[in-house]
């Protein structure tokens, strides 16, 4: 980059940082950027300090205890958006409860060629087809260090994938495993990405014994007696005999969660965005009500007894309500943050306490799946 092309970068990443809290002067600019330059830049004004910060305690009734671990409040930044676990602190200094980095590889790889992220804003939406772009997980280990090294608080899963050229998947997981696990929360078993040829197979009941197996195997080597739970991320485009599957699997191997759902290959009739005909997975609002019959499925089908992250569109507190209404502990988001910007965490929590008191719930706990009592 020149001399002048580097002032006016730095420019315009100062004034997003300084802005991010006063998001709606801020977005204009960042919607003229492509979608990945924004995001970029996003990442550089954060990892110089220059997020907003600090939306004080959260309010106890929205604190979830599991894992032997307590979740200060049940919203989680999705996996995607910090692929190297280079902004975890100023993520949960947004107000998330929790972080989930990655997809992780465990070599270095650039994915797919761009433009391969593109917004429908008329949909609020999203389609990608990033195919695992990272520095790998050398370099997310020593990010994940640094910020354990120095961090008083604070929740991170680390979600793990596999490297496009690799054959031996099970064998790709169980490195990102040992090399992560140690420094991991939770861990995440993703084959849920739509953008890398042949994942989605791994959902397959024997694939997903197989790789489950293995990768617990990994995690026990480097954590011999208290190794962080093993979850596994499902894709919203499965079929009824794929999801009794996995839930049989997810039983029968004592998975200690599953997160609902990744991007869909979907197209509904009602996109209107320009991009909606890109190849890649669709997230944001259209996914809301796939990815939540997902959920209140696999609950179902598991009894309430797997634990699960209910994560697509979730874009205001009645979206984030009706996943844990139908059956998940925790939750995520990322799409609606480009459109709403950062000021969303705090709707999303203060729209939750009132709807758990409204129902006269003493604390989430009790609403996670009331929609099946
Ligand atoms: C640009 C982009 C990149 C993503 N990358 C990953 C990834 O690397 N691993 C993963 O498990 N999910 C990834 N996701 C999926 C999200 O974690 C999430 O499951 C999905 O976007 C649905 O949530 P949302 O509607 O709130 O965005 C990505 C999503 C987007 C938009």
């Amino acid at each position: 980059m020149g001399r002048t092309a580097r002032t006016s970068f730095r420019r315009l990443a100062v004034s997003e940082g300084l802005l991010l809290d006063r998001f709606s002067l801020t977005a204009p600019l960042l919607r003229a950027l492509d979608p990945e330059t924004a995001h970029d830049l996003t990442l550089w004004a954060l990892r110089r300090g220059l997020g907003p910060r600090g939306t004080g305690p959260d309010n106890p009734i929205l604190a979830v205890s599991l894992w032997g671990r307590t979740f200060p409040n049940p919203l989680g930044l999705a996996a995607g958006f910090d692929k190297n676990a280079s902004v975890i602190g100023p993520m949960l200094d947004l107000g998330f409860g929790f972080v989930e980095v990655g997809s992780v590889t465990p070599q270095p790889q650039p994915g797919n060629p761009r433009p391969r992220v593109f917004r429908l804003a008329t949909d609020r939406a999203v389609i990608n087809r990033m195919g695992f772009p990272g520095e790998g997980v050398a370099v997310a280990a020593r990010n994940l260090s640094a910020w354990r090294a120095r961090a008083q608080y604070g929740l991170v899963g680390v979600n793990l994938g596999k490297n496009k050229e690799t054959k031996d998947a099970v064998a790709d997981y169980a490195a990102g495993a040992r090399a992560l696990a140690a420094l991991a929360d939770y861990l995440v078993i993703n084959v849920s990405s739509p953008n890398t040829p042949g994942l989605r197979a791994l959902q397959g009941r024997s694939e997903l014994e197989d790789l489950i197996v293995q990768v617990r195997a990994a995690r026990d080597e480097v954590c011999p007696n208290d190794g962080p739970p093993l979850l596994v991320k499902i894709a919203p485009d499965l079929g009824v005999a794929e999801r009794s599957d996995i839930a049989e699997v997810a039983l029968g191997q004592g998975i200690e969660g599953l997160i609902v759902s990744n991007t869909t290959l979907q197209r509904p009739s009602s996109l209107r965005g320009r991009h909606r005909g890109e190849a890649g997975g669709l997230s944001g609002q259209p996914l809301s009500e796939l990815s939540t019959a997902l959920l209140s499925d696999m609950y179902g089908l598991t009894g309430g007894r797997v634990p699960l992250i209910g994560v697509g569109g979730v874009g205001g507190p009645d979206q984030a309500y009706a996943k844990i209404r139908a059956g998940a502990s925790l939750i995520q988001l990322y799409t609606a943050m480009i459109y709403e910007g950062p000021g969303l965490i705090a709707r999303i929590k203060a729209g939750l306490v009132q709807r758990l008191r409204a129902d006269g719930f003493a604390k989430l706990a009790e609403a996670v799946g009331a929609d099946h009592a």
